[in-house]
């Protein structure tokens, strides 16, 4: 089975009678207005204010593939079952079925469309957290389905719950869970490597049993007090990925040998020389370079630039440890364009929006490529000046890291190669501990607030988006459009298109605007209709996204007492103020550029 058809199969099997589901398209990799977090790493992120009771314009049930992208997990990219870009199929109640509904639709769908032999499939249950109970009734559910006692697993917090942050113990009050149930396939083929304690199970990590698949029972929303309250509704979140998935239809453990990965290794394979699968310590550079090439342009397309901090320094590791890592396959020539042209291959039908910014992408990755090198060239330079030395310090490798970008493990390379000694890795990570210790007061609390918290003031800030973005379109013109936009407690951001600086009489205006309106106490009007119809009726789309076939539009200025049109007219998922006269004042208080053709604002509430 490709991946083209496991989507389509997903879709259709979630579509059809009796479970009807509305399919929804992929959000954006970079979360709207949720400032917690950097990238979107589940399906349930863009879905919180919908699973927390916001009626949803497509409906009580979804379904969905997601792209995520998890920047934590890069250094564990190396195995056969580790990446940072993957995708999540899932499927959705909010506040429509559970538990019942759930496990005995995916089972059929596993065993069913799938074909997955039921032997290979085993099953893990919550097993309860102070007075949350035990998930007896999954289990109950899995073993009427036919499940053999002996392949359901209970375990504890740590694996069976769900929520953005982990454990009930670790999520902040706001915050929405429960507990899971985990489906895992067994590879008979791989034995289990006792490195991993005496006895396998499925959650022991040893790669015979992969997780596939995990249905989420989010019902709870954590107190201030540390307690759980039952959320009004109760949800379903379904999460399974793509490529997991593919390796378990094909029995195959490699999900690097699954066809949203081959014609990418293919295309290391080429530019190297060297052949993948050859069970060497090679495997493992291939899949690096062939995630993170992957991730990079996936990230690129979702409008991230590289630079050096928050996401654009995500992206710059990426593809800069791709081309470190092609060094030991004894890549020398330039081989960014024929694994990125690869990606394109892989992902050029599903996103079709991806592949039409498929130069821009190659642009920018040739581009870093480039400046990459010249890091190289210079941080060599530096480090013939210390070689007389004879040794390398760790202070003086973290300067060569942090001065010239130069990674610890070139810097030990290189200096094996002029016979210098180094200091070695866990004294290079203590200076860059200590480094860390340092400039962490500036950044703490950087990524609070967010749509998780859904504060006023954040909802305040995000009303004022609205405005500015249709004062910007009033003062400069018609050509502007969101880019990117984020909110902490303290401020908004804003990026849109533009070309130039904006002038000082310019920035008043648009300030003065904004600001007259909030006085005119301008209402919320908030309909759902379709996307189509949301279009004509002149409300403003992100462009860099797909929508889904109904949609909300956000308001503010009722047309039936204006001028015929409101002053800002959005497709939104909210949430919003009840009237413009809530948010006081706004003061832009810097302007600049966000790379070529875009500007960013910075405003406050005052
Ligand atoms: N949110 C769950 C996960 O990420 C299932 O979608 O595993």
């Amino acid at each position: 089975m490709t991946h083209l058809e496991l989507r389509e199969k997903f879709f259709r099997f979630w579509q059809e009678k009796p479970r009807r589901h509305t399919a929804i398209p992929s959000a954006s990799l970079i979360p709207e207005n949720d400032p917690s977090t950097l990238f979107t790493g589940s399906g349930m992120q863009p879905l919180i204010p919908y699973l927390l009771g916001t009626p949803n314009p497509s409906g009580r049930r979804l379904v969905d593939i997601q792209k995520c992208f998890r920047g934590q997990d890069i250094d564990e990219v190396g195995d056969n079952r580790h990446d940072t870009y993957f995708e999540m199929m899932g499927n959705w109640s909010l506040g429509d079925y559970f538990k019942k509904e759930q496990l005995t639709w995916y089972y059929e769908f596993l065993t069913e469309v799938l074909g997955l032999e039921k032997g290979k499939l085993y099953i893990s249950c919550f097993a309860g957290y102070k007075n949350i109970p035990e998930d007896g009734e999954s289990s109950r559910i899995w073993k009427s389905l036919g499940i053999a006692d002996d392949h359901i697993h209970f375990y504890s917090a740590e694996h069976n719950w769900w929520s953005r942050s982990g454990t009930p113990e670790q999520m902040p009050a706001g915050e929405i869970g429960g507990p899971d149930s985990e489906v895992y396939y067994e590879f008979t083929q791989i034995p289990h490597d006792p490195k991993y304690g005496k006895r396998c199970h499925p959650a022991c990590g040893c790669g015979r049993f992969l997780e596939i698949g995990n249905s989420v029972f989010i019902q709870y929303q954590k107190q201030e007090d540390g307690s759980f309250k039952d959320l009004p509704q109760k949800n379903v979140d379904f999460g399974g990925g793509i490529e997991r998935t593919l390796a378990a239809i094909l029995n195959e453990p490699d999900q690097f040998k699954t066809d949203v990965y081959i014609p990418i290794i293919k295309s290391i394979e080429l530019a190297s020389d060297l052949q993948y699968g050859q069970e060497s310590l090679a495997d493992r550079n291939f899949r690096i370079i062939a995630d993170h090439i992957k991730a990079a342009v996936f990230l690129i397309s979702a409008g991230v630039q590289t630079s050096n901090k928050d996401r654009g320094y995500i992206l710059r590791r990426l593809i800069r440890r791709a081309i470190r890592f092609s060094r030991y396959l004894n890549i020398t020539e330039s081989f960014i364009e024929p694994v990125s042209d690869a990606v394109f291959t892989v992902y050029g039908g599903v996103y079709p929006e991806v592949l039409k910014e498929k130069k821009t992408i190659v642009d920018a990755l040739i581009n870093e490529e480039r400046k990459f090198q010249q890091t190289l060239a210079n941080g060599l330079r530096e480090l013939e000046k210390i070689a007389p030395k004879g040794k390398i310090s760790a202070s003086e490798a973290f300067r060569l890291y942090e001065s010239f970008g130069f990674p610890y493990e070139i810097t030990r390379e290189e200096a094996q190669n002029k016979g210098l000694s180094v200091a070695g890795k866990a004294e290079f990570a203590k200076e860059v501990q200590k480094h860390q210790e340092q400039s962490r007061s500036g950044s703490q609390g950087k990524f609070r607030g967010g749509l998780a918290d859904r504060s006023e003031q954040a909802t305040k800030y995000h009303t004022a988006t609205h405005l500015l973005q249709a004062a910007l379109r009033q003062v400069l013109g018609k050509h502007v459009h969101q880019q990117g936009s984020n909110i902490t407690a303290e401020r908004l951001r804003f990026d849109f298109s533009h070309p130039g600086k904006m002038t000082e009489e310019q920035i008043k205006k648009v300030e003065d605007l904004v600001n007259e309106q909030i006085a005119n106490g301008l209402p919320q009007v908030v309909e759902t209709m379709t996307y189509e119809e949301a279009i004509r009726s002149g409300a403003l789309a992100f462009f860099k996204e797909r929508y889904p076939e109904k949609v909300t539009v956000f308001s503010f200025g009722d047309p039936s007492t204006g001028s015929g049109s409101p002053f800002s007219r959005e497709i939104c998922g909210g949430p919003h103020v009840k009237n413009t006269k809530e948010l006081g004042q706004v003061e832009i208080f810097k302007e600049e550029s966000a790379g070529a053709g875009i500007r960013r604002i910075y405003a406050r509430l005052i």
